[in-house]
Order: structure tokens, then C-alpha cells, then sequence
């Protein structure tokens, strides 16, 4: 039995952990689970998971949850010593890091701390600290399991191989919703447009990331720090049927690629149950029903975010953090009908060029670049409305 802490069970990937934990109970068990705002969905699944703790993101919402769990044996609490008492909980073996954003990063870094392996589905908290986490990752001895598929598939397509070998990573992606817009149409889409991804159902933040591409620019700098591999060697190819989930290209011109329907059950059911494979449900991918599988090369300057992603990692420093935090300024607004779609790229552009890389010593700084990011795209953003 594997006793797990889920960091945004209410989310996406969330409640597909729940799903693989409700699929295996003789396997997994809850230990602790963490929510933001959805205190329905997070009842339903305290009722059904019965967690020893609950914790609510934000403290003044204590009470309310508090009374929606009377008669149930759960301890609740909020705020970031609640997010950190959860992932740190003793009986907890694995900590499943699904936030969304750098607000994963405290709780994730303490998990580490208290020598628990991580699931990570957070890709904010290597894109903002790549190399404290992974310095911190070898200190504490834990074991770091990528949930994303793209980085799940590399995982996969690594073992058994040493990281001397890779000639090349390539990430596919899927081009979301615009990938046949034309780039001048871009300034005129909907948020509901924005959020129609093609293949995958995700959280609110990712799609837009997505569809900005600005998801792949993220996963780019996670590959990064994850594989211990140069930027230079790390490329996206469009893949519009997400079947290859991503590939490695070794020194000898072999490729290793890993494809499946896309559902995020299994990479998250691989990260869990490592080194065994487990039933998900996913269904079988059947290479006879589809018609082709195509790849190129994505349009950097149609897609901006791109291109920016790979400037603020190869700037490095606090340059990723700074722009992860613009990104999530400029989507939230984007989100919120203040920005067109296109603004997105230019908030974060400008942002980055307003800022001064430097280097980050410790969680603390990291979280004052990302301060300071979010503070200029806010100000930036404010311009644009006015
Ligand atoms: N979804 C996918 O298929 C997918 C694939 C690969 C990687 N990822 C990555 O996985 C992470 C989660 O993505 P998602 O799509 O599952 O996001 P999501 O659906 O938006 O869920 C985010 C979770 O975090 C909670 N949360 C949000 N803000 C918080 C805060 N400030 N403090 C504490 N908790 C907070 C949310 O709570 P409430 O909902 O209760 O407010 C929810 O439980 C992201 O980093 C994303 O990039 C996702």
C-alpha cells in the first residue's frame, strides 16, 4: 500500500489521480488531499477518500469546510502551513504535486524536504526553479517521477539507457485550438475559443497555455532540468493527433518514442505505481483507425510564447521565473476578458524586458523574482486596458 498526499485533488489531474487511486484501493491510500476554491467537489472526495487531513488553500475558508466535514474524522486546515502539513504528513510515502502555478512550489519544495518521492504534474516549480529542485531532489534522496505525458513518454523512452547517450529530446505538441488560425486572426479569439483544445481536457491555465503554446515553452525549460539536457538539444515538433507523446533520439541515430491515446490517466498511473504497470482504463490505441501521424516545426513567430520560453532559459538566472509569473498574470487576464489572446505573448515580452537576470540562491528569492514578475505584468496589463 502506497499512502499518498494529493496537492489540488480538485483539479484535472487532480481527479484523475482519484480516478487511478479508486481503480486500485488495494495499491493506494490517501493520506492527504489539498483543494483552492471547489469545497463541493473537495467534500465529495473527503467523503470518499476519507484523508486524515484536509486543507483548504486559503485559511479564511477554514470554517466553511470545517462544517461541511462535521461527523467526518478529518482534520482541516488552510493556508500555506496547511499545504505544507500535507505534504509533509509522516504516514505519506508520495506527493502528488497538482497545483497549478508557482503557488506549488513551497509545498512541493517541503515534501522534498521530508524525504517524500514527488509525482510532479506542477511544471511552474522546475521552470522557476529547476536547479534548486533538483539540487534539492539529490540532498534528500527522493525520487522525482514526471507526470506530464510529454516528459512521461521521455521517462519511458530513457530506461534502461544513460542520459550520456541522448543525442536529442524532441517534445510533440499538439498546436492547440489555433493551430490553423491564421497568425492576424489571432488578436480577434474568444477565451471560449481559447479554451476548445483539440485533444486534451485539461485545467483552465494549461489550455491557455496551450493554445499560446507557451504550455510547450514551459515543458521545454521541465525537460531541461528533468533530463539534465542542453536547451539546444531539446526541439518541438507539431504533432496534431497527440498519439507520440514525445521521443528521444539517441547518439547512434536510434529513435524511442512512447504513444498511446492521449489521456492523462497513464502517465499518472506510471508515476504512481513506478516501476510496475497498472490497468487505467485508457483505451487501447489502435494504429489501424488512424489515418496518418504527421510532424513539423511550429511557427515561432506565429507563436510567441515560444520563442520567449526559450529566451528566459537560455537567459536563465531568474529570467524563467519571471516570465512564468508574467504568463500567469497575462493569462488570469486574459481569462478574465481584460486582454485579447495576442497580449498574452507581449505581457510576458515585456515583462522580460524590464527585468534584470540574476542569480537565485534560495526558495525565498525565487519567490521575490516571482513578486516582482507578476507586480510588472499586473502594471503592464493595467496600460493595456486603459
Ligand atoms: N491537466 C492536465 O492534463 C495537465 C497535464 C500536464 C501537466 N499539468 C500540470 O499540472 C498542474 C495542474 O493542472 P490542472 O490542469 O490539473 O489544473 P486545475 O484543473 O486548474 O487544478 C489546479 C488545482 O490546484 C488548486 N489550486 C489552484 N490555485 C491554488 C492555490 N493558489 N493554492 C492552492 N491550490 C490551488 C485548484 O483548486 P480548486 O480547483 O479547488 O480551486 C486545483 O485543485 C499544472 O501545473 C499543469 O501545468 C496538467
Amino acid at each position: 500500500m502506497k499512502n499518498l498526499t494529493i496537492l489540488g485533488s480538485t483539479g484535472s489531474i487532480g481527479v484523475s489521480t482519484l480516478e487511478i487511486v479508486s481503480t486500485h484501493p488495494d495499491r493506494f491510500s490517501v493520506v492527504a488531499m489539498t483543494a483552492g476554491n471547489n469545497l463541493e467537489l473537495f467534500v465529495r472526495q473527503i467523503r470518499q477518500f476519507r484523508p486524515r487531513i484536509a486543507v483548504v488553500a486559503s485559511t479564511a475558508d477554514i470554517p466553511r469546510l470545517k462544517e461541511l466535514c462535521s461527523g467526518l474524522d478529518v482534520t482541516v486546515l488552510g493556508g500555506i502551513e496547511g499545504l505544507i502539513a500535507a505534504a509533509t504528513a509522516d504516514e505519506t510515502e508520495m506527493v502528488v504535486a497538482a497545483i497549478v502555478g508557482a503557488a506549488g512550489l513551497v509545498p512541493t519544495a517541503a515534501a522534498i524536504r521530508a524525504g517524500k518521492d514527488i509525482a510532479l504534474a506542477n511544471k511552474e516549480t522546475l521552470v522557476t526553479a529547476g536547479h534548486l529542485f533538483m539540487n534539492l531532489v539529490a540532498e534528500f534522496g527522493v525520487r522525482l517521477f514526471p507526470v506530464d505525458s510529454e516528459h512521461s513518454a521521455i521517462f519511458q523512452s530513457i530506461e534502461g539507457h544513460r542520459c550520456k547517450d541522448i543525442g536529442k529530446i524532441i517534445l510533440t505538441a499538439s498546436g492547440g485550438p489555433f493551430l490553423n488560425t491564421p497568425a492576424a486572426q489571432l488578436s480577434k479569439v474568444t477565451v471560449q475559443d481559447a479554451l476548445n483544445h483539440p485533444n486534451w481536457n485539461m485545467g483552465k491555465k494549461i489550455t491557455i497555455d496551450s493554445a499560446t503554446m507557451m504550455n510547450k515553452g514551459l515543458e521545454v525549460i521541465e525537460a531541461r532540468w528533468l533530463f539534465n539536457t542542453p536547451v539546444d538539444r531539446i526541439q518541438v515538433h507539431i504533432h496534431p493527433q497527440s498519439i507520440v507523446h514525445s521521443m528521444v533520439e539517441y547518439i547512434d541515430g536510434c529513435v524511442i518514442a512512447q504513444l498511446g491515446t492521449p489521456d492523462m490517466k497513464a502517465p499518472i498511473a506510471y508515476a504512481l505505481a513506478y516501476p510496475d504497470r497498472i490497468t487505467t482504463g485508457v483505451k487501447p490505441l489502435d494504429l489501424t483507425s488512424i489515418s496518418g501521424l504527421t510532424f513539423f516545426n511550429p511557427d515561432h513567430e506565429k507563436f510567441r510564447c515560444l520563442k520567449l520560453a526559450y529566451r528566459a532559459i537560455i537567459s536563465g538566472e531568474s529570467m524563467p521565473a519571471v516570465m512564468n509569473a508574467a504568463n500567469e498574470i497575462a493569462v488570469a487576464e486574459f481569462l478574465e476578458g481584460r486582454i485579447g489572446f495576442t497580449r498574452i505573448a507581449e505581457t510576458i515580452e515585456r515583462t522580460m524586458n524590464a527585468h534584470s537576470a540574476h542569480n537565485l540562491h534560495s526558495i525565498e528569492e525565487v519567490l521575490k523574482a516571482d513578486l516582482w514578475g507578476r507586480e510588472s505584468a499586473r502594471e503592464i496589463c493595467k496600460e493595456m486596458v486603459h
